[in-house]
């Protein structure tokens, strides 16, 4: 088989759990071939950084920034103008982007029109980047494909040809990189709070790899919890807004301050089983240190406080599943 195997790095929160920096991290000390983006549009923002200088990318797969073919794929939506502009702010970074960056043919497009509804919506809090409108008409059997796009046609791959037509017993190793999280899926999330697409391992294997191929599964969370969107889901406390400062956390895509809570431990461990990761990452560990308060929502429900990183973090390590090899707690804002 031209599929020698596959990695997937996903949320498993309500996105912005650091999925760009962990991607970033295994592409850069891999082997993959291909990293191929697998939910969603540029509604995503993937905060990178990279030789000391910060990218973020919206739908073009970090791949490209250490010189490995990237590519957007059939369960994404693409917005022309805007991947056109995403190529363009890379090249400006001095990074080298010919011949690596793709669209499969088979994704759909987001139009003015999808943005222009997407620009109205004031009961989901949506990016207003057109992600719903565009996902209605592929469902509804009225989207636009890439291929049907003539200035995308220097970009356009079919990921089956890509990965089986060689037959060069050439192996392909694949990352593909999540966006959003677990908690905006589109069948998990808490609907409609959600997002359009399959953010869960379900999007991942729909890219003409089959599961038995997958390799690794790295589900990424942090020590706390943020969503983006109409739905209140901060608690009122002042703590959440002194995290929200020390955590730096506004979007990256539309500016907006994250609402924070503590973390989940429930959802935690039901989002690590549905998508069946094999490791996890909890980022920003750092943040509740200098803050000085750790606390997350226990299996109970009930509010849990620890006297230390240390104790809580023994408890999410103990409460995870145990088929869970590698649980790794991340301070560092530019790797693992
Ligand atoms: P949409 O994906 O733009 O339709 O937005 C639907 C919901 O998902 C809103 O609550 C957004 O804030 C949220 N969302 C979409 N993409 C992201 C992301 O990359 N990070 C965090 N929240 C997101
Ligand atoms: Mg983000």
């Amino acid at each position: 088989m031209p599929v020698a195997y596959a990695d997937i790095v996903l949320g498993l929160q309500m996105g912005d759990e650091g999925k760009g920096k962990i991607s970033n991290e295994l592409v850069a000390n891999g082997f993959y071939t291909h990293v191929v983006r697998f939910s969603g549009g540029n509604n995503a923002g993937h905060t990178i950084y990279h030789k000391g200088k910060k990218i973020v990318t919206h739908s073009i797969p970090c791949g490209v920034i250490h010189g490995i073919k990237s590519i957007i794929g059939p369960g994404c939506v693409v917005n022309p103008k805007h991947f056109f502009n995403e190529l363009k702010e890379l090249q400006d970074a001095g990074i080298k982007t010919d011949g690596l960056v793709f669209i499969a043919r088979n994704a759909h497009i987001i139009t003015d029109e999808h943005l222009l509804e997407d620009g109205q919506d004031n009961t989901i809090g949506t990016t207003k980047r057109g992600n719903g409108p565009a996902y209605r008409d592929k469902y509804s059997r009225k989207g636009i494909r890439a291929e049907q796009v003539p200035e995308l046609e220097p970009y356009l791959i079919d990921l089956y040809e890509e990965f089986y037509g060689h037959g060069s017993g050439r192996y392909c190793r694949i990352l593909f990189e999540g966006a959003q999280g677990f908690g905006l899926d589109v069948d998990w999330g808490d609907y409609p709070y959600i997002t359009s697409s399959h953010c869960t391992v379900g999007g991942a294997i729909l890219n003409a790899v089959p599961p038995r191929y997958i390799r690794n599964v790295w589900g990424v969370a942090k020590i706390y919890e943020t969503y983006v969107g109409a739905k209140q889901f901060q608690p009122d406390d002042k703590v959440f807004d002194k995290i929200r400062e020390v955590g730096v956390e506004y979007g990256a895509t539309t500016g907006r301050p994250r609402q924070c809570n503590w973390l989940n431990m429930k959802e935690l461990v039901k989002a690590s089983q549905i998508n069946g990761c094999n490791k996890i990452v909890i980022n920003k560990t750092d943040i509740l240190d200098t803050v000085g308060v750790w606390k997350l929502y226990g299996l109970d429900g009930n509010i849990k406080e620890f006297q230390s990183s240390d104790s809580m973090r023994s408890y999410i390590y103990d409460n995870l599943p145990d088929y869970i090899r590698e649980v790794k707690f991340s301070d560092n804002p530019h790797g693992f």
